[in-house]
């Protein structure tokens, strides 16, 4: 029997529509608001509302691009939390309307599950080379920095997550202090490629155990960028590339560093990265270099699986249909979730 899933993605600021049938991607549709770009940051009342805009076109898309008929779907799976409220309201409402008037089974889904499982995704396309269970993912993205143990596709332990900023609120904010536009994690990545990560140095927070932390980093870059700037008032402008590699060489440290002790405490040689800052080049190079120096298997998911996309809500809507995990129609969505 084909099992054919229609996944929707709502939390933040990308409307998101795409098919699954029996594990793989047939479409993959995603409607970007480049109306946050404006404000310095996703303005929750707008994201709403250009979901509502978005939502009907985008679900259309994912089912004309995957040739796939209304009727053929076997389930509706959707973004249940975490995210911004009016946003997972916007999906998680047409999702149930949409499973309610063609009686589907409607499959509520957890965002972090689905980005670390986005590195199942490429079976089929890399010729089976997926992690297998148990494997070590790191999750990171604009609201989330965990180091998850994934024994199965349902079951996940978090081992690590930070205890303030997230990684790409880190990337972020830096790039707003060094006046570029949100979101500026991808700007400090590009220039970062043509700049020397050693010329300057910023700290590396003691945080016990698998813990991260942030915040820290944010104010000494705050005071380096005021201090040089009272002495050069161009100093940004001036040495940008330098400071963008300096500022994510950090950031990959910070995170790469617990990744190795999470992987000797555990013993798991499998090990994942997930979440938009896995789109990060300079992330993905030491990832992949620290992972040949230790034995592990690296796998990364394709760039348009790690940022935002409702593919990895379809796929992981897949994995819950095979165990008939299904919601009720009361189902409602949550802001904060824990898995
Ligand atoms: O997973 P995601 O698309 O959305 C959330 O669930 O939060 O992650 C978005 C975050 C943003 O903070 C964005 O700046 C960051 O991922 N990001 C990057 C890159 N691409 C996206 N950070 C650094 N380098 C990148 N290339
Ligand atoms: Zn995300």
């Amino acid at each position: 029997m084909r099992i054919t899933i229609l996944g929707i993605e709502s939390s933040c600021d990308e409307t998101a529509a795409a098919v699954c049938r029996d594990g793989w991607i047939l479409s993959n549709i995603i409607a970007a608001q480049e109306i946050h770009s404006h404000y310095g940051g996703v303005v929750p009342e707008l994201a709403s509302r250009a979901h509502i805009q978005n939502i009907l076109p985008v679900v259309d898309q994912a089912l004309i691009t995957a040739g796939v008929e209304i009727s053929e779907l076997d389930a509706i799976s959707f973004t249940q939390a975490p995210g911004l409220i009016g946003s997972l309201l916007v999906g998680a409402q047409f999702a149930k309307s949409l499973a309610y008037s063609l009686n589907l089974p409607l499959i509520s889904v957890h965002h972090m599950q689905a980005h670390v499982l986005a590195n199942l995704m490429g079976g089929k396309e890399n010729k089976g080379d997926i992690p297998l269970f148990p494997f070590l993912c790191l999750t990171v993205s604009g609201g989330h920095t965990q180091i998850v143990v994934c024994e199965s596709p349902s079951q996940m332990q978090v081992i690590g997550e930070t205890t303030d900023d997230a990684a790409g609120e880190a990337f972020d904010k830096s790039a707003k202090l060094l006046g570029l536009p949100y979101p500026g994690g991808p700007l400090i990545d590009r220039y970062a490629a043509d700049g020397n990560p050693a010329r300057f140095k910023f700290p590396e927070p003691q945080i016990a155990g698998l813990n991260f932390s942030f915040s820290g980093l944010k104010t000494a870059i705050l005071y380096f960028i005021q201090n040089e700037k009272a002495k050069t008032p161009d100093f940004v402008e001036k040495n940008l590339a330098d400071i963008c590699a300096s500022i994510q060489g950090r950031i990959v440290s910070i995170l790469l560093n617990k990744l190795k002790k999470a992987a000797a405490q555990t013993g798991i040689k499998q090990v994942c990265l997930a979440g938009g800052v896995s789109a990060n080049q300079g992330l993905r190079k030491d990832f992949v270099e620290m992972g040949q120096s230790l034995g592990w298997k690296t796998f990364i998911p394709k760039m348009e699986y790690c940022t935002d996309n409702a593919a990895m809500i379809a796929m992981t809507g897949y994995f819950k249909f095979m165990d008939q995990a299904f919601s009720p129609l009361s189902t409602t969505v949550s802001a904060r979730a824990s898995w």
